[in-house]
């Protein structure tokens, strides 16, 4: 029996083991998640059950054991070595190591030149792995190079580390050496559930690495994802060694252990200059953090020749890009107006090259942002540019607060109101911003609201767009969307860059547009929470425009997805006299919808069905065909399933078509549509007397 449990356990652990390797290493996941974890929980029960057949390679200790009062030491085997670094950001560290490394060579110009094996330059916490009989014994920091830390039960929650090295005869001793860090995208998921729960972020990638390294819970290491490339080894004994690192890094490739795509065998100076200016061009697109490439000369045997300078090998260098953190001093906290009327604070920096570009402010989020970092006019702060992301202050310095202390900045005492419009700011209970109530008022909110309403899937005014809204909001030709109605020709003939033809186009789509829907129009108020499908589900549900106005909050959660914010938002527009009148302009300028008695009304004839659109239709629109699938009821989904009821399929249908025809699935064409939503006699809508 007991035999049955250990040939379970262990084809478990290798099945486990496995799609861990494709997922974190190659990044080519083999089987849903759900289905990993139910592997794992077998294994985790299973062991609890049956301790003795725990083994030290085993998947299970990838979640973290039992927090520790301290790590205990490690004595490095083969002291673990820092690079010299060169400083500069041109060419000449490159030349000026390819040089050294010449000269100590004994090489001239006549001789061939040397090769390089060119890598990143990691930005995390180098590590020692030990692997003993291809098992992952001890994980070690690197300390002062002579003595670590132990940290082998946080360096096990790291996935993309085998347990086991993948070979069939593994080597007495295999020390693998490498960074662990955290990538940029794991960075910005934690600290968005940290903020989210309330709760300390992280300052950089870096930090969160060494962060969870240094944790002695490893449970709490577990939550903080940090993944590993290696780049060089530590003490090995029966292992041949490849003849150059560029080989020893392959040859740890095939037992499984991570090494980073971007490396670059280099002949001579000249491939290593370009390889150091291929990454820097890159380097805001790769998903972590680095600070320079690494040049090391590629044939062990010339690195043994070279040797060491004090602590510091002849035979590589680091050379360094533009720092991606630096100090400034805050110059003043600003705030800009978004759509929404958010007001987003924005701190005025001492202009500070980092990251490679000039930096003269950055958002700080929000009054919680600014709490929790605790920023204040006229502090030092760390900057970081990393990526594409914007300029970001990290954290204050605060040693070098100036005395007497800044006041703390608190948004709605220095903008009691809009900077803009002048009305009144507020903070919504439960909400981060701060916002300018003058809606559709605040002409900081008025471009970006009469581009929404004019949108495609609002009251859909083609010719309406970026340009033409700067001018009629500039030239005060409109306040609110109301005014879009009132447009004459000749108004908009006399526009910048506006042909006579374009004007009278112009002039046609507005007027077009004034046949809506009520659903449209809704959408197109632009209330805040008020998406394009809450909009259809509130024109649905009440069937009249005054219905909805006239709705209280308990009356609104009674719509399908609606809860108590965005009942909150509607209300709080129709509250707004300002709001009230321009919808009454926009109905006495004649835009109008067809009304239904709401939910009163029986469903439509596609009602709790679900649709998948497929190729292209013959004479509707994908947009037209969703529409009036969902105006008799239905739901469009992007994809074919068991619960899929109709595929209504186009020209060129692909794989959807052949999905439904393998599940049995109803196929329509769109003669089959229209005469199916033709026989929906409950689709009597009554247009409105204005
Ligand atoms: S080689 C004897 N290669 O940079 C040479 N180091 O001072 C040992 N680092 O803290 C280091 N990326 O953790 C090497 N591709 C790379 C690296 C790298 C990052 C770190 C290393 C150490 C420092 C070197």
């Amino acid at each position: 029996m007991s035999s049955d449990f250990l040939a379970r356990a262990t084809a478990l652990r290798r099945e486990i083991e496995r799609h861990n390797y494709a997922y974190y290493v190659l990044d080519q996941p083999t089987i849903p998640d759900a289905e990993y974890d139910r592997l794992f929980r077998e294994l985790q029960a299973l062991e609890a059950k049956h301790p003795e057949l725990a083994t030290p390679d085993s998947p299970t200790r990838r979640v973290g054991g039992k927090p520790l009062d301290a790590f205990p030491k490690v004595r490095h085997a083969i002291p673990m070595l820092s690079i010299r670094t060169e400083t500069d950001t041109e060419a000449s560290g490159a030349q000026a190591f390819d040089a050294r490394v010449r000269k100590e060579l004994g090489l001239d110009e006549h001789d061939p030149p040397v090769e390089y094996a060119a890598e990143l330059k990691f930005d995390g916490l180098a590590i020692n792995l030990r692997y003993e009989q291809g098992v992952l014994v001890q994980a070690a920091t690197r300390g002062d190079g002579e003595t670590g830390e132990d940290v082998t039960q946080n360096i096990c929650t790291v996935h993309a580390i085998p347990l086991r090295l993948r070979m069939d005869s593994p080597p007495a001793v295999l020390e693998v050496r490498g960074e662990a860090f955290m990538r940029r995208d794991d960075f910005e998921r934690y600290n968005a559930k940290q903020r989210e729960a309330g709760k300390d972020t992280l300052v950089n990638p870096r930090n969160g690495a060494a962060g969870s390294i240094r944790q002695l819970d490893p449970k709490l290491a577990a939550q903080r994802p940090l993944s590993f490339f290696a780049y060089g080894l530590g003490e090995v004994q029966g292992w041949t060694l490849p003849p150059t690192h560029s080989a020893m890094l392959d040859a740890l490739e095939e037992l499984g252990v991570p090494v980073c795509a971007e490396r670059r065998v280099c002949l001579g100076v000249g491939e290593l200059v370009t390889f150091h200016d291929d990454i820097a061009a890159r380097r805001d697109q790769l998903p972590f953090d680095i600070d320079g490439v690494v040049y090391k000369v590629n044939r062990f045997d010339l690195q043994r020749t070279l040797g060491f300078v004090t602590r510091e090998p002849r035979w590589a260098v680091a050379h360094k890009y533009p720092a991606q953190e630096q100090l400034t001093t805050v110059l003043g906290i600003d705030v800009q107006v978004g759509r929404t009327g958010a007001l987003t604070p924005v701190a005025r920096l001492a202009p500070v090259f980092v990251g490679g570009v000039t930096v003269t402010n950055a958002t700080l989020h929000n009054q919680d942002e600014i709490d929790r970092k605790d920023v204040r006019v006229g502090d030092t702060v760390i900057v970081r540019r990393a990526g594409d992301v914007i300029p970001e202050i990290v954290a204050t310095v605060v040693e070098r607060r100036l005395l007497p202390e800044p006041p703390r900045f608190n948004i709605l005492h220095s903008y009691p109101v809009c900077p803009v419009c002048g009305s009144h700011v507020v903070r919504i209970e439960g909400e981060a911003a701060a916002r300018c109530t003058g809606g559709l008022y605040c002409p900081a909110q008025r471009k970006q609201a009469l581009l929404h309403f004019a949108g495609r899937r609002a009251m859909d005014i083609e010719g309406l767009g970026d340009k033409l809204v700067d001018q009629l909001v500039e030239r005060g030709l409109v306040h609110s969307p109301a005014d879009v109605y009132g447009l004459s020709l000749d108004t908009l003939a006399g526009l910048e860059r506006m042909a006579e033809k374009s004007a009278a186009n112009l002039v046609a789509a507005i007027e077009t547009s004034k046949a809506t829907t009520l659903a449209r129009f809704i959408f197109a108020l632009g209330i805040r929470n008020v998406g394009e499908a809450t909009a259809k589900d509130l024109a649905q549900y009440f069937g009249s425009l005054d219905k909805l106005i006239a709705a209280t909050e308990t009356d609104l959660l009674a719509v399908r997805d609606v809860g108590p914010i965005v009942a909150q938002s509607i209300v709080q527009f129709f509250a707004e006299p300002h709001n009230l009148e321009v919808v009454s302009r926009l109905r006495k300028a004649g835009v109008h919808w067809p009304e239904t008695s709401g939910m009163q009304q029986s469903a439509g004839i596609l009602a709790g069905k679900t649709l998948v659109l497929t190729g292209s239709l013959p004479t509707l629109t994908r947009d037209a065909a969703k529409e009036k699938i969902e105006a008799a009821g239905g739901k469009v989904a992007g994809s074919v399933s068991k619960k899929t009821d109709y595929v209504v399929a186009g020209e060129e249908a692909g794989s959807k078509l052949a999905k439904a025809q393998e599940l049995g699935v109803a196929i329509l064409d769109e003669a089959g549509l229209l005469s199916l939503l033709a026989s929906d006699n409950n689709n009597t809508q009554q247009p409105l007397d204005f």
